[in-house]
């Protein structure tokens, strides 16, 4: 019998190679290669043969056919259930990753603890934490009453036999990468490991109908370990960022196969675990004073919500040969192209200068309609001139320097109202339609951005 060599296979990307080296071929990661043994070399115990039925073809149907409409476990976490599209539903999969220490644990514990605390039944299962840090944590939440079943277990076999015995309604299992099976030789953690307990879990989560929700860490370069290979397995992969330095945690949606994937929610990290934030502008906007130079609140959409933020930046002469340009909360490339467009077009210069952006509160902003906003900071930095107060500003801006309009202009419109904003900067031919009356924000339109530089300007020579 030939020999199987061992393979030495991507922790990052999942891709095999013959023999290791430093650094991954395909996905260029340092240090990523670990060694595996292959499914068939001898001393394994062989696969059992599939039992695929012969002789017996599929049965086909059509689009029109009435099915159930989706009954979901709602958590009566309004933040959590709006990510996952209104909340769990029976029988998916889902992936929780995140940053270690960033809370994944504390918003799952609350999540079960709430659905077992509305009669459902719910298995908590920690590979990481013993059952008593469990408890401990469960009292400082206040939810030590929920009737929620724990176990501290790591191997794959155990757990899917209590499963299939207990069929809970949810199960969560924290984390993915604790987990082992004996059917492989890999070490745990690795992403053979990962990827065949992530299948046998998303298969019983199919055929018994438990909701399963899978915690996962992410490596440092923001992917979850073992990831690509287990997101595409999945319903639903749900991101927890933040910032350590900040309490304010952010849920996001990044795939659902039952609901939107652009919804944000908002939590805020307390002595009592998390806090749901139900104005996030607020939190955002915490501190963000009228009159200073440099700062512009922009409207933007996270979702279907309407969250303000403020975008400040700060020009300063430079004592580099290569002027620094640090961005935090947005997208580095997007910075160098409003910053060229206001060179090429408005005639301002950054040459010998520092140009530092951010997103206050530390929020990521990944719109295109906050260029307007970062372009209108960057400007009053420039000028040393503040914005007229109360105002908010959103628009994309096109290379030409022209302000294109963006979406849902009604809804940010309304909620910089509700916040005490009167004045908003926005694109010519946005069409606010009757909102204007219903904000009862004063408008300025700006066509191009020339003509926003020109206002400053004006303002200075007054
Ligand atoms: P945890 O849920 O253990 O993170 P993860 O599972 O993502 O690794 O959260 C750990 C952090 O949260 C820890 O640093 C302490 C903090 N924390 C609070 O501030 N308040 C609380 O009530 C709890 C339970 C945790
Ligand atoms: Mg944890």
């Amino acid at each position: 019998m030939v020999k199987l060599a061992n393979v030495f296979v991507c922790q990052s990307c999942g891709s095999a190679h013959g023999k290791w080296a430093g650094r991954c071929d395909a996905c260029g990661g340092w240090n990523t290669l670990v060694e595996e043994i292959p499914e068939h070399s001898p001393g394994r115990k062989p696969a059992k043969a599939s039992r695929g039925r012969r002789g017996r073809g599929i049965e086909f149907s059509n689009l029109q056919g009435s099915s159930e409409p989706l009954s979901r476990l709602v958590t009566g976490i309004a933040e959590f259930d709006r990510v996952c599209g209104g909340g769990i539903v029976p029988g998916s999969a889902l992936l929780v990753g995140g940053d270690p220490g960033i809370g994944k644990s504390t918003l799952m514990l609350q999540a079960a603890a709430k659905l077992a605390l509305a009669e459902k039944s719910v298995i908590y299962i920690s590979g990481e934490e013993s059952i008593d840090q469990v408890r401990s944590r469960a009292k400082r939440l206040g939810l030590a009453h929920a009737p929620l079943q724990l176990a501290s277990e790591t191997a794959l076999g155990p757990i899917m036999d209590s499963l299939k015995a207990e069929r809970p309604d949810l199960v969560v299992i924290d984390s993915m990468q604790t987990l082992w099976t004996d059917a492989l030789g890999a070490a745990p953690g690795t992403v053979a490991q990962v990827r065949a307990c992530a299948q046998d879990l998303t298969r019983f989560a199919k055929k018994y109908g438990t909701a399963v929700v899978l915690i996962g860490h992410v490596t440092k370069d923001g992917q979850i370990a073992g990831p690509r290979v287990v997101e595409h397995m999945v319903d639903g992969v749900l991101h927890f960022e933040g910032d350590r330095a900040h309490q304010f945690r952010i849920l996001r949606g990044i795939k659902n196969r039952f609901g939107p994937t652009d919804e944000i929610g908002v939590f805020e990290m307390g002595e009592q675990g998390l806090a749901e934030v139900s104005n996030p502008s607020s939190l955002f906007l915490d501190g963000c004073e009228n009159g200073t130079t440099g700062s512009a609140v922009f409207a933007g959409m996270e979702g279907t919500r309407p969250v303000l933020t403020e975008v400040q930046a700060l020009i300063a002469p430079s004592p580099l040969g290569t002027p620094r340009r640090a961005v935090v909360g947005w997208d580095s490339g997007r910075l160098a192209m409003v910053m060229a467009v206001l060179e090429a077009r408005c005639g301002i210069s950054f040459a010998g200068k520092d140009v530092y952006l951010n997103v206050a509160g530390g929020l990521k902003i990944s719109e295109p309609a906050a260029d307007l906003a970062v372009a209108a900071a960057l400007v009053s930095s420039a000028f040393d001139q503040s914005l007229p107060p109360k105002t908010v500003v959103f628009g994309e801006i096109a290379l030409s320097g022209t302000i294109r309009q963006v979406s849902r202009t009604a809804a940010r419109l309304k909620e910089a109202h509700k916040l005490g904003f009167t004045h908003a900067m926005i694109a010519t031919g946005e069409n606010s339609g009757n909102s204007t009356t219903d904000t009862q924000c004063t408008i300025a339109k700006t066509g191009k951005l020339s003509d926003l530089v020109a206002r400053f300007e004006a303002d200075r020579l007054d």
